[in-house]
């Protein structure tokens, strides 16, 4: 299977970009002309864009059967980038989806997604465009998963320690999680086939219950996006 992942110069990209190599998947990595590649994906084809430009994603998705989208603004004093990357940005990258024909896509996108009451909103409405952005994918025809992690942090170390709380929607509205935990939970969110057509809240702690997401999903009960 041949995936791509947006934003693989990203934090949270760059982990997917590594996880998905060590599942052995043929990986393709699509950023911005000047970002940043780690040495560690220095295997993979690199597409490097002018931002979202149509042409060009379109030829960087082509043969592509799973798209992992980890673009995300950076917080700045432009108060428009949220709506130009989590909302645009991510209706561009699925729009060239549906043009070439990719048949998955799995959208890292955030807890209190649509929550209009919030400090992060101080940063260009930042949960409002990301609704924007899923609904746009909801909305393809594509077969999605969200995944909204809390907190996003850098730890590296004693990470089996920790146990992921996946949740459906509207389930968790606090906690924190490694960026590597999220990258590991997308690649099994590609493995998982129910969690097609699922948004999936995920947080993680010591103290939580161990749980695969393939029964965390079972247990779903969905009151809305
Ligand atoms: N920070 C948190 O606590 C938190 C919590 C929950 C969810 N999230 C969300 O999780 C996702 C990943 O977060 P992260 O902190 O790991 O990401 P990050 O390190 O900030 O990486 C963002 C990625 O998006 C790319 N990007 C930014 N603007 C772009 C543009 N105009 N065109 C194309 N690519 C662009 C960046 O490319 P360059 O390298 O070229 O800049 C980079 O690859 C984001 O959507 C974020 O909003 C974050």
């Amino acid at each position: 299977m041949k995936i791509a992942v947006s934003g693989a110069s990203g934090k949270t990209g760059f982990r997917i970009a590594e996880e998905a190599l060590k599942s052995n998947y043929t990986v393709s990595l699509i950023t911005r002309k000047n970002s940043t590649i780690p040495s560690t994906l220095e295997s993979c084809q690199i597409n490097r864009l002018s931002g979202f430009n149509k042409e060009e994603l379109d030829q960087a998705l082509n043969a592509i059967d799973t798209l992992f989208i980890a673009t995300g603004a950076r917080p700045s004093i432009d108060l428009t980038g949220p709506a130009k990357i989590d909302a645009c940005g991510v209706a561009q990258q699925v729009e060239s989806c549906q043009r070439v024909g990719v048949k998955r896509i799995i959208l890292v996108s955030s807890l209190c997604v649509g929550k209009l009451f919030h400090p992060l909103n101080l940063f260009g409405l930042i949960l409002l465009w990301k609704k924007v952005g899923e609904q746009k994918l909801i909305n393809s025809g594509i077969d999605w998963t969200i995944i909204r992690p809390g907190g996003l942090n850098e730890t590296e170390d004693n990470l089996n320690k920790q146990s992921i709380k996946y949740t459906s929607s509207k389930r968790q509205e606090e906690g924190s999680i490694p960026r590597r935990l999220v990258a590991k939970s997308c690649i099994e969110a590609l493995k998982t086939t129910s969690s097609i057509g699922n948004i999936i809240e995920i947080t993680s702690n010591e103290e939580n219950k161990r749980i695969s997401m393939k029964e965390a999903i079972k247990g779903f009960n969905i009151v809305g996006n």
